[in-house]
């Protein structure tokens, strides 16, 4: 699939969220934080507005949940429409039930976890995943500072999926920019969320073109 960018929305103009897709076109997807003040300390959104977003985007929407009891409320999102749930293991009951109910709904299956969380546990779940989800911040907020603990967790994550020959895509997801990428490049990651990185930027497609040139120029 090659190196792949999605944009945060966390850190756009929450006010205005269907100009602000508009400002990405040249990004592979948008991502989307759901945050429900109890798994992370802050609240953001959810199925609600996703849907009324939907309308305002041809991009496929990536919806990262940060949010207690994924196993109730994760299926709903991929039936939405939603191209890709991503739920937490630290929140999840039955994550291998989960996965394969979001993937019955059409969407691709996606599994996150936070910097403390070891992926070990999880090598023999990585055949019913289209994606997993390193955080390199502790989830809640925008703007936060690359964590480079993070990195050896990322090199593991793609030794274990070549190991095993799946096809699972590696995504990363906190403190993502144009000096960051290129060691999670190196690591073998290839999945880019990048918030205030690209809303920040004074032509936030211009920077989507950017990281993706960075992250390119590192691939093996
Ligand atoms: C943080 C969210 C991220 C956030 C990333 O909990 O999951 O998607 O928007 O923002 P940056 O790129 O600014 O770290
Ligand atoms: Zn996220």
């Amino acid at each position: 699939m090659g190196i792949q960018i999605t944009p945060s929305i966390l850190n756009a103009d929450l006010a205005a969220l269907g100009a602000e897709v508009g400002r990405i076109p040249s990004a592979d997807w948008v991502h989307v934080d759901v945050m429900d003040n109890h798994f992370v300390p802050n609240l953001t959104l959810g199925l609600p507005v996703i849907e009324s977003l939907k309308a305002h985007t041809d991009l496929p929407i990536d919806a990262h949940l940060m949010i207690e009891d994924p196993d109730r409320w994760a299926p709903a999102y991929a039936e939405a429409g939603c191209g890709s749930v991503t739920f937490h293991v630290e929140a999840a009951k039955a994550p291998v039930r989960l996965a394969r109910e979001i993937r019955n709904q059409g969407a691709r299956a996606s599994m996150g976890l936070k910097p403390a969380t070891p992926i070990e546990p999880y090598e023999d779940l990585l055949g019913e995943l289209d994606m997993l989800l390193i955080m390199t911040v502790e989830p809640g907020f925008g703007g936060q500072k690359f964590l480079d603990l993070c990195l050896p967790k990322i090199r593991r994550a793609r030794a274990m999926m070549d190991r095993h020959g799946v096809q699972t895509w590696l995504q990363i997801d906190g403190g993502i920019s144009l000096d960051t990428i290129e060691r999670c490049v190196e690591a073998g990651a290839d999945v880019f969320v990048a918030g205030s990185a690209v809303y920040s930027a004074s032509d936030p497609d211009a920077m989507v073109a950017d990281l993706r040139a960075r992250a390119e120029s590192a691939t093996p």
